[in-house]
C-alpha cells in the first residue's frame, strides 16, 4: 500500500470537477489508455482567465487526485499564471506523492501544456515564444524513447530538469519510461548523463549582475508571487544589492513573527534553488 497524504486521499475519494464541459474552449490530453493512464482536461475561458475546468481520467487513485487538484489550481487563474504550473507544483499541492506515482503529476502538467498549445496554435509565434519560455529550448529532441509507454526524449528531459532526477529508476517513476520491457533503459541513462553534463557546464557560467537581477524579478513575479497569492498574500521586490534581495511580504500581520519567518525562508529557499545559493532575503 502506498503512503498517500490526507489530501491525496481526500481528492481521490471526493474528486472535484469530474466530467466534461460541453462548451469548453480548450481540451488538453495526456497519456493514453494503451499505457494505462490518460487524462482529458476541459477548460472554459473568459478572455484569458480560466473560469471553469473539468476532467476525465482513467488511471489509479493518484491520477484522479492529481487531475482533481489541477482543476482547482487553474480555476480563477489567467493563462499566463497557468503556464508556470509544473508537475512539482501539482505534487506539492497534494502534500506530496509517492515516488512511484509522480508520473500522475507529470500527466497533469502535460495535459495543461497540450491545452496551451491548442490555444495558441502549434505553429503560431505565440506558442513558439511560450514554449521557449517554458522549456528554454534545451531539449534533445522529440523522438520516442520508450515505445512501451510512448514517452519522448523531451518528456524525459523535462522530468529530469524540473524534478532533479539522477537515476533511471526515478525517471521510470516520473514518466513510466523503462517500466515494462526495459529496452529503453540504456537510452534513458544516456539522456540523464547528457543532462547532468550540460548542467555542470552551465553551472560554471556565472550570471552577470544584470542577468541575475532580471532573473530574480522574473522568479518572484512568475513563480513565488502566484504561490503566495493562493493564501491571500503576495510579495513585492523592493531592492537588490549584490546577493541581498530586499522584499516586502504582503498579507502577513506585523505581529506574526513565525509566519513572517516561514515566508522569508520559503522565498529564500526558492531563490537559492533557482538562481544562486548565495542569495539572502531580507524583509523590509
Ligand atoms: S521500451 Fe521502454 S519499457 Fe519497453
Amino acid at each position: 500500500m502506498w503512503d498517500y497524504s490526507e489530501k491525496v486521499m481526500d481528492h481521490y475519494r471526493n474528486p472535484r470537477n469530474v466530467g466534461t464541459l460541453e462548451d469548453a474552449d480548450l481540451i488538453g490530453e495526456a497519456g493514453s489508455l494503451a499505457c494505462g493512464d490518460s487524462l482529458k482536461l476541459f477548460i472554459k475561458l473568459d478572455g484569458d482567465r480560466v473560469i471553469d475546468a473539468k476532467f476525465q481520467t482513467f488511471g489509479c487513485g493518484s491520477a484522479v487526485a492529481a487531475s482533481s487538484i489541477l482543476t482547482e489550481m487553474i480555476i480563477g487563474k489567467t493563462l499566463d499564471e497557468v503556464k508556470t504550473i509544473t508537475n512539482k507544483d501539482i505534487a506539492n499541492e497534494l502534500g506530496g506523492l509517492p515516488a512511484q506515482k509522480m508520473h500522475c503529476s507529470v500527466m497533469g502538467r502535460e495535459a495543461l501544456e497540450d491545452a496551451l498549445k491548442k490555444y495558441y496554435g502549434e505553429n503560431s509565434e505565440e506558442w513558439k515564444e511560450l514554449e521557449l519560455e517554458i522549456h528554454s529550448h534545451d531539449h534533445p529532441g522529440n523522438k520516442i524513447v520508450c515505445t512501451c509507454f510512448n514517452v519522448s526524449e523531451n518528456q524525459i528531459w523535462e522530468a529530469i530538469k524540473v524534478n532533479g532526477l539522477t537515476t533511471v529508476e526515478e525517471v521510470t517513476n516520473y514518466t513510466k519510461a523503462g517500466g515494462a520491457c526495459g529496452r529503453c533503459k540504456g537510452i534513458i541513462k544516456d539522456i540523464i548523463e547528457t543532462y547532468l553534463k550540460k548542467n555542470k557546464n552551465e553551472e560554471k557560467i556565472e550570471l552577470t549582475p544584470t542577468q541575475k537581477i532580471l532573473k530574480i524579478g522574473k522568479v518572484i513575479e512568475q513563480q513565488i508571487s502566484p504561490q503566495l497569492q493562493k493564501d491571500g498574500g503576495d510579495i513585492e521586490l523592493v531592492d537588490i544589492e549584490g546577493n541581498i534581495v530586499k522584499v516586502k511580504l504582503i498579507g502577513v500581520c506585523s505581529g506574526c513573527k513565525n509566519a513572517s519567518m516561514t515566508l522569508k525562508n520559503f522565498v529564500e529557499a526558492e531563490l537559492k534553488e533557482k538562481i544562486d545559493n548565495k542569495i539572502i532575503v531580507e524583509q523590509v
